[in-house]
């Protein structure tokens, strides 16, 4: 069966995306950041292999390398991520931002090239980055987030992200790698938005379906209400 490393497994939408692949019957690599979460992971997923460890730290890179070792490995889901509160001038901090620019950003830089080696293993592989819409310039060059409470370093995190998706699928294209993004919806989890509707279940059901059945193309900025969204 293919085999898939999905990171923020602990909860929300991670969670959902293991429930979903672990229903196909695909070999679960999970990455959490505590060892409770990792055994209350083994409860429900006792075959997965799960590692530990936080997107940001400077080991990461070489522990995603060594945990999948000489394993193929065919997808790779960057789904953890995480923002703050400060959406004025006055409440966002250059902590908040350099903080969400590590983990959305550095921390999926970090995992794709440690899974790189593996992923090139894979006759089909593909790298999807759980962004946001909050993450499309075209977007917010509308005004679409004005006023949305939307914070500075959760957006700029996001945009990042995205530029990060798009170099990755110029690079990695010659390896057979295609690299795609995806706005999973506003979904109710703890990170929930004002306008949240949608539940990570059935969002991860939507992009489970979608890579199960190879519809994800190289440079994809797929919406999981919408369709598409522009970059
Ligand atoms: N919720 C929405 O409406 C929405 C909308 C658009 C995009 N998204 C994106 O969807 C993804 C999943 O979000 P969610 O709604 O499921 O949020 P969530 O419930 O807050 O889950 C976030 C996950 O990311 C993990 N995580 C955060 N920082 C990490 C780090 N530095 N290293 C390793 N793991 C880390 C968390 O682990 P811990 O349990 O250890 O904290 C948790 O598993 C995120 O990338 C988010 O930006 C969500």
């Amino acid at each position: 069966m293919p085999r898939i490393l999905i990171t923020g497994a602990s909860r929300g939408l991670g969670r959902e995306l293991a429930r979903a692949f672990n229903g196909y019957q695909w070999t679960l690599f999970l990455l959490v950041r505590s060892s409770d979460a990792k055994e209350e992971l083994l409860k429900e997923f006792p075959k997965a292999s799960i590692l530990i460890s936080d997107v940001r730290s400077p080991e990461h890179e070489l522990r995603v390398k060594g945990f999948l070792g000489d394993l193929s490995i065919d997808v790779v889901i960057n789904n953890a991520g995480s923002g703050s509160k400060g959406s004025s001038l006055d409440s966002a901090t250059t902590e908040q931002i350099s903080s969400a620019f590590e983990t959305n950003c550095l921390g999926v830089f970090s995992t794709v090239k440690g899974a790189h080696t593996a992923l090139c293993k894979s006759n089909n592989a593909l790298v999807v980055n759980i962004s946001s819409r909050r993450g499309s310039m075209s977007m917010q060059a509308s005004g679409a987030a004005q006023g949305s409470g939307c914070s500075y370093s959760y957006r700029i995190g996001k945009a990042a992200q995205n530029m990060l998706t798009l170099c990755l699928a110029d690079d990695l294209e010659a390896d057979g790698i295609r690299v795609a993004a995806i706005h999973p919806g506003r979904l109710l989890t703890k990170m929930a938005p004002k306008d949240a509707h949608m539940t990570p279940e059935k969002s991860a059901e939507l992009i489970s379906e979608l890579i199960v059945n190879k519809k994800i193309e190289n440079r994809d900025y797929l919406c999981m209400e919408s369709g598409s969204l522009p970059w």
